[in-house]
């Protein structure tokens, strides 16, 4: 059984408060604000709560395919995705009870890895 504290609530102030740091991150933000234009950070944001709504609570709000514009980012790799997962967790960790912010980590480890070898295929390494 998913823990209570899980809501759509809870999957909202992740993401917002994920994408808040991201942009202002050294390493990330030129890539999410190069890719993403100002005004359409709300779309941005609305897809990614529907993104972890569908993976996490299972409510099949998310339609769309998350690997096509990863692939589409040039020169992508290894310290982009830790720094990913390290705001990723850091973002969890200081919002979610512990079990919640374990559902979290569990499944972008596995996106990010799942991103990576497909980045990796695709370049022909
Ligand atoms: C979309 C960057 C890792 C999930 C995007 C977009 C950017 C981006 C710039 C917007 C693309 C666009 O609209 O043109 C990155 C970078 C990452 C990373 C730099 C780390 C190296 C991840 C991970 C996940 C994820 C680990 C999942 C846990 C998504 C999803 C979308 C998205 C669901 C929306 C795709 C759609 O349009 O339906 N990402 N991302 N990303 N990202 Fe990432």
């Amino acid at each position: 059984p998913l823990p209570e504290a899980l809501d759509e609530a809870m999957i909202a102030a992740v993401v917002h408060g994920f994408y808040d740091e991201i942009r202002k991150d050294d390493l990330l933000g030129p890539i999410f604000n190069g890719a993403i234009a100002p005004q359409d950070w709300p779309h941005h944001l609305g897809k990614m709560c529907a993104f972890w709504s569908a993976t996490l609570l299972r409510t099949g709000r998310y339609e769309g395919r998350p690997l096509p514009p990863h692939l589409a980012l040039p020169g992508l790799g290894e310290e982009h995705f830790r720094r990913w997962l390290t705001l990723f967790r850091a973002t969890v960790h200081a919002l979610c009870p512990p079990e919640v912010a374990a559902l979290f980590m569990d499944r972008a480890m596995r996106v990010a890895h799942s991103f990576r070898l497909a980045i990796a295929f695709n370049r022909g390494e």
